[in-house]
């Protein structure tokens, strides 16, 4: 008796703080994060971009003060988050088009051949819905069927529907696409290509390939002295992305993987820009699902365990790159095996020593609403953002790019894989545009814009 009532009198106390926590909280928005504390942007902040795009048309024309911000930047955020979902939905449908892993039925060659011009779905197309269907009662031990049936539990969405939605979406993106590469001016195509995806979901996809253009690209400026050897100690990936099932590759046959803060790591430990050891690799993302895989395989790293990558060959300019990478972190190891429904695919893994996983720190934070408060000298060095900011329009680009320059040290780099405006903080110096081809023809590549913290 008198053990349940000394429980009930900590269960008390323990409300009350709680209840004080939640107060703390609530009036406190920002998160702290250790040395780092994630907040929103402030009125202070953002003056300069307002300034800037102050005869846009944009509904934040008329915030004239800071509880006008605060409110805004609150509102944009909750709805800059509640895209993710659509995201999710969208790489659902690729597993749909692609999956190898829960059915043999041939994988589609893309969402060109899943519907009719009218948008109905094709036999093959549904035959795919289908055999999703089928797996998912069975799916635990399957990381992406868990995954599809969580978010399915959760939202109830028709899933004949999601995909129909992906296939309208997909065509009208091929037409933008087309119209922007149809325009005769250059600026107005790099404008257009640069926030194609500004309606689309929050897509988590990722590959190798962009950091292959990204150390191409920190090669060339350290060839041109505009970066010094031994003088980043401290990255920050914007957005490292979760590959889950891509929307080029599609690929499901081994567990989901994030690859940019490994790969920047490299690259700057590579090109003699730092010591992979000494090199604190922060991420940065609003997706839960890659802060969790960030957060738990840091925690791994810590418990001992290796990280492994499984690597699908890279097109041809970037064999050479695909071969080597992690041949500083890790060793090469036996690769998962390639179903058979999966045509014409090398695979390469590398398992990732265990302390540079552990290196890894990951935070929640919505780059265009937020920002991060360092220690004087203790920014970052080196920030990237490849296939992030895609997904806003110029006024939330310019957002983020002074939430980027505030969190960067004086000299430090920025690397993105799109033009962004010219319109954006004084701190940050563009330093040029460099285009790295994937293909002898060129016709696939990315263009990588190189800024400097003055
Ligand atoms: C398409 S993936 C790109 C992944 C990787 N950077 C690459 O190029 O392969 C986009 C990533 O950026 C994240 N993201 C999108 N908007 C963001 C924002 N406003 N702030 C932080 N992360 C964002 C997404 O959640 C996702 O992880």
């Amino acid at each position: 008796m008198r053990v349940a009532c000394n429980f009930l009198s900590v269960v008390k106390a323990r409300r009350a703080e709680l209840a004080c926590l939640s107060l703390f909280l609530f009036l406190c928005t920002d998160t702290s994060t250790g040395e780092q504390v994630v907040r929103f942007l402030r009125f202070d902040d953002v003056a300069e971009t307002l300034e800037l795009f102050a005869d846009a048309g944009l509904s934040a024309a008329d915030i004239k003060d800071s509880t006008a911000w605060n409110d805004w930047v609150r509102t944009r955020d909750a709805e800059v988050r509640a895209r993710v979902d659509q995201g999710v939905e969208d790489s659902i449908s690729n597993l749909i088009l692609y999956g190898a892993s829960y059915t043999n039925l041939p994988r589609l060659e893309g969402v060109e051949s899943a519907a009719s011009e009218t948008g109905e779905l094709t036999a093959s197309a549904r035959a795919r819905v289908h055999a999703l269907v089928a797996a998912l009662p069975n799916g635990a031990r399957n990381e992406r069927l868990r995954f599809v049936n969580e978010f399915l539990a959760r939202k109830g969405i028709p899933r004949e529907e999601n995909l129909r939605q992906l296939i309208a979406e997909q065509r009208a993106y091929q037409q933008k696409l087309k119209t922007s590469e149809e325009a005769s001016d250059p600026a107005a195509k790099l404008l257009a290509r640069g926030t194609l995806f500004q309606d689309r979901g929050l897509s988590a996809d990722t590959s190798l390939l962009p950091n292959y253009a990204l150390e191409d690209t920190l090669k060339t400026i350290l060839k041109k002295g505009a970066i010094q050897p031994g003088t980043i100690h401290r990255v920050l990936v914007i957005g490292p992305g979760l590959d889950f099932t891509d929307k080029r590759d599609g690929y499901d046959f081994y567990p989901v993987q994030t690859i940019q803060p490994f790969a920047m790591l490299e690259a700057v430990a590579r090109l003699g820009l730092g010591k992979a050891e000494e090199i604190s690799v922060v991420t940065a993302d609003l997706n839960a699902a890659v802060n969790a895989h960030v957060a738990r395989l840091a925690e791994h790293g810590r418990a001992g365990q290796a990280y492994t990558v499984q690597l699908p060959r890279l097109v041809s300019e970037a064999v050479a790159y695909w071969q080597k990478f992690g041949e500083m972190l890790g060793a090469p190891v036996k690769p998962l095996p390639v179903p058979a429904s999966v045509l014409d695919v090398t695979m390469r893994a590398v398992a990732i020593r265990p302390r540079y996983a552990a290196q890894m720190h990951g935070f929640d934070m919505n780059v265009v609403t937020q920002t991060m408060d360092v220690p004087e000298r203790q920014g970052f060095d080196l920030v990237v953002a490849t296939n992030v900011l895609v997904y806003y329009d110029l006024f939330q680009q310019a957002l983020a790019m002074g939430s980027i320059a505030h969190m960067m040290n004086h000299g430090g780099i920025f690397l993105a894989n799109h033009a962004l405006p010219a319109q954006h903080v004084q701190t940050l110096e563009f330093l040029g545009r460099r285009t790295v081809a994937y293909t002898p023809s060129g016709a696939y590549g990315d263009d990588v814009v190189v800024y400097r913290r003055r």
